[in-house]
């Protein structure tokens, strides 16, 4: 039992995003733990959002269906707010960079300027992004390293990132940033386009379908499986004043990405095969090269640290997919290997 799991009960928190990947995970933990929620999610067409994911606690949970922007309602009364509401496409953010804007920075600003009016000084722990640093200069990637992002997206949750330090600073909001890198689990929108490589490989892998990992595919990422993830923004929220409000989160091991389609092509065991590709020059242009975060910060001040290998959370992954086949993809379910 972790220490803060207590810190909940009876606890009146808001979950934007609550219809999301992460949200709605965070949404189950909290339920788990006893808290009041009200979950907040305008249901952003191209997001991830689907009211399936609350699916067995959605007696548990009240559901605002609006924009950040008009989300007064879910938030009165908030003891605790969870912000992960946001656009995560970092090529939609390319190709339509106002609309990346609205989502992660016109919507947010609006948020906080109501949050702040109505719940003076709560704590807000907001989802953030590795994404701020850009192409690292070393690794692992700590807090301290440079702020340069190679896009849109990176772009605006900076921004939004730092309307949260601002209301921190002028004593209106407690804010917290999780600068998080991939996150992967049950839940994804793995019918969704544009919700990043491992959502990709999970469902390429699910159909039997060949996984194509761009050259020279020895870049690094530190997956983070879900209910790690989920950890920390519960350990952030019950957190007593903090003397960082920034923390980076990381998966438990470092793999290349050839090891991570190899490891969810052999769980997968449906015969889909792992081959090269030349990098697009259009996704090159913003490549990020490889990622590895510094979550020594989160260990010593939040008392977190991630748990779960990659190969364990893959199988609990493609386990929840199986058994939720038609909520998350549509097609048929192709027949496993044996072996
Ligand atoms: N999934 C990851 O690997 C990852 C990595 C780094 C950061 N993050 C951040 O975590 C947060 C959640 O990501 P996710 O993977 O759960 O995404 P998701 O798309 O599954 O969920 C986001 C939810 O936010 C809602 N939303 C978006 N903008 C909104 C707005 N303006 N008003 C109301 N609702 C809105 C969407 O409808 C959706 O349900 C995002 O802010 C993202 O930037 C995610």
């Amino acid at each position: 039992m972790n220490s803060w799991q207590d810190a909940y009960r009876g606890l009146r928190v808001t979950v934007t995003g609550g219809l999301g990947f992460l949200g709605s995970n965070l949404a189950h933990a909290l339920v788990r733990a006893g808290a009041e929620i009200t979950v907040l999610d305008g249901l952003i067409p191209g997001c991830g959002g689907k009211l399936g994911n609350l699916s067995g606690i959605e007696q548990h949970c009240r559901v605002v269906h609006a924009d950040l922007r008009e989300g007064e309602a879910a938030v009165a009364g908030a003891d605790i707010v969870f912000n992960l509401a946001g656009e995560i496409s970092h090529g939609r953010s390319m190709t339509d960079p106002l609309r990346d804007g609205q989502l992660n920075t016109v919507s947010q600003l609006q948020f906080l300027s109501q949050l702040a009016r109505l719940r003076p000084g709560v704590r807000v722990v907001y989802a953030g992004t590795r994404q701020v640093y850009g192409v690292p200069r070393a690794l692992p990637v700590d807090e301290d390293h440079p702020i340069d992002p190679v896009d849109f997206n990176g772009i605006h949750k900076y921004a939004a990132t730092m309307y949260h330090m601002l209301y921190s600073r002028l004593g209106q909001l407690d804010a917290v940033v999780l600068r998080l890198s991939n996150v992967y689990g049950p839940r994804m929108a793995l019918d969704v386009p544009g919700q990043g490589f491992l959502g990709v490989f999970l469902r390429r892998a699910l159909m039997g379908e060949d996984l194509a990992v761009y050259q020279p595919g020895d870049q690094l990422r530190d997956p983070i499986y879900v209910d790690d993830a989920v950890d920390a923004f519960l350990a952030a929220g019950a957190a007593p004043a903090l003397a960082m409000r920034s923390f980076n989160l990381g998966g438990a091991e470092a793999l290349s990405l050839e090891r991570i389609a190899a490891t969810i092509a052999e769980a997968a065991q449906t015969g889909s095969r792992v081959y090269p590709l030349e990098f697009p020059a259009r996704d090159k242009a913003v490549d990020i090269g490889s990622y590895v975060a510094d979550w020594s910060r989160a260990r010593r001040l939040l008392g977190w640290q991630p748990r779960t290998s990659f190969a364990e959370g893959v199988e609990r992954t493609l386990a929840f997919y199986r058994n939720n086949w038609d909520a998350y993809l549509p097609e048929a379910c192709p027949a496993v290997e044996a072996g």
